[in-house]
């Protein structure tokens, strides 16, 4: 079958012929539709993140997967059910305390590895298998955009997280920030704006462009990062209440905290290059401390995070997502397919329709 790959010493993804996967006993055989790229794809790609399969010399990429299900294997599933899976499976090492209570995205290094990004093969191949445990079931009405649910599902696990961090008081957050234009930004900034009063996403792009469209057809304010930096957006705007780090641009993390309102939360999910500066860590200190701010980071998802997600994908206007989603290929436009500029928000590789 076809796969999308990247070879140990290449730095560009090609299509590879491997053999087609027969499940083990508890998992189903998938017949895969559509896998979407961001960011974490073309880290992998780069080598700044993730991993290849022990022993293996290529890894298939892809971790954003909706697929059809062809062989149930006795398992829950019937034939014809429409699936996204999710990412973590169990390491080699064998199963863990995080996988067994359900929360294998609270798994430290070492304890998990993650298909298409770190130590397992990924999604973008003509069929997969999973355990039917990590296996959510979606509406054949998800059938074009359900593979967006696995981005959502981040981002639900994050919001989750940074709330809960502020349940211990009466907090009522009126604004909200989001960092970054990519997929990931533009997928949060969407979920904001029913929670929201005034929604703000900075990027660093000239007008006119696709993601700012987005952003202001979204009923957001568009701020560029190269006029007015995070720690002066309390003064060009007003203090936020809530911020949703995604730019994976390192210095993001703490200049966050100057951004914060007072009782704020930030939520930082960028995964940045290896980078040193400086930092004035007493005036950061006294901030958090003074001020009642609160960061938190936060990476994956895991069942019940996809559950959520779901409502959020059909609550999305259908604008939205035609807008987001610019680029479908084959598996054989693979070339084309992680080519990135400005007009590229959100593609996607089709191996298949319902
Ligand atoms: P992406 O496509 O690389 O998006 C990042 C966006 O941030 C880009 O649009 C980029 O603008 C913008 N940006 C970067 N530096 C900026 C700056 N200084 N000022 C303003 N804008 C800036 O990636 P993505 O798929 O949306 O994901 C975002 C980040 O989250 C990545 O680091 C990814 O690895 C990470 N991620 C983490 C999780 C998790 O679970 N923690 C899940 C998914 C993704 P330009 O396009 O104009 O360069
Ligand atoms: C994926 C997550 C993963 C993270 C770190 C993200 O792009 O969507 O599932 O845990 O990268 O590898
Ligand atoms: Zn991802």
């Amino acid at each position: 079958m076809k796969a999308i790959a990247v070879q140990q010493g290449e730095s560009v993804p090609t299509l590879i012929d491997v053999p087609k996967p027969t499940p083990d006993a508890g998992e189903a055989l998938i017949r895969t539709l559509r896998v979407g790229i961001d960011g974490t794809d073309h880290e992998v790609i780069r080598g700044g993140h993730g991993g290849y399969p022990a022993g293996e010399d290529y890894q298939i990429l892809g971790h954003e997967a909706i697929g059809v299900v062809v062989d149930p294997n006795d398992t829950e599933f019937e034939k014809g059910d429409l699936v996204v899976p999710t990412v973590r499976r169990l390491p080699a090492s064998g199963s863990n305390e995080y996988f067994e209570r359900g929360e294998p995205d609270m798994a430290p290094d070492g304890a998990y590895v993650e298909r298409g990004i770190a130590g397992a093969h990924g999604y973008m191949s003509e069929f997969f298998t999973s355990p039917t445990e990590f296996l959510i079931s979606v509406p054949d009405s998800f059938a074009e955009y359900g593979f967006l649910i696995e981005p959502i599902s981040n981002s639900e696990k994050a919001i989750d997280h940074a709330f809960a961090s502020r349940s211990a008081f009466e907090w009522s957050p009126e604004s909200a920030l989001v960092l970054g234009n990519g997929p990931l930004g533009l997928l949060t900034l969407a979920m904001l704006t029913e929670e929201f009063e005034r929604i703000y996403c900075l990027g660093r792009r000239d007008r006119p462009d696709p993601t700012i469209d987005i952003i202001e057809q979204l009923g957001a304010t568009y701020i560029d990062s190269r006029e007015t930096p995070v720690p002066d957006i309390p003064e060009a705007h007003e203090p936020m209440d809530f911020i949703y780090e995604a730019t994976g641009y390192a210095r993001h993390a703490f200049e966050t905290v100057d951004a914060l309102a007072p009782s704020g939360v930030g939520a930082l999910l960028g995964i940045p290059d290896d980078w040193t500066f400086e930092i004035d860590g007493g005036r950061l200190h006294t901030n958090f401390v003074l001020e009642n701010k609160a960061l938190v980071g936060s990476v994956n998802s895991s069942v019940p995070h996809f559950e959520a997600a779901k409502q959020s994908l059909a609550a999305f206007p259908d604008w939205f997502v035609d807008a987001l989603v610019t680029d479908v290929y084959t598996p054989d436009d693979v070339e084309q397919a992680f080519e990135t500029d400005d007009s590229v928000i959100k593609a996607v590789i089709e191996f298949d329709t319902l």
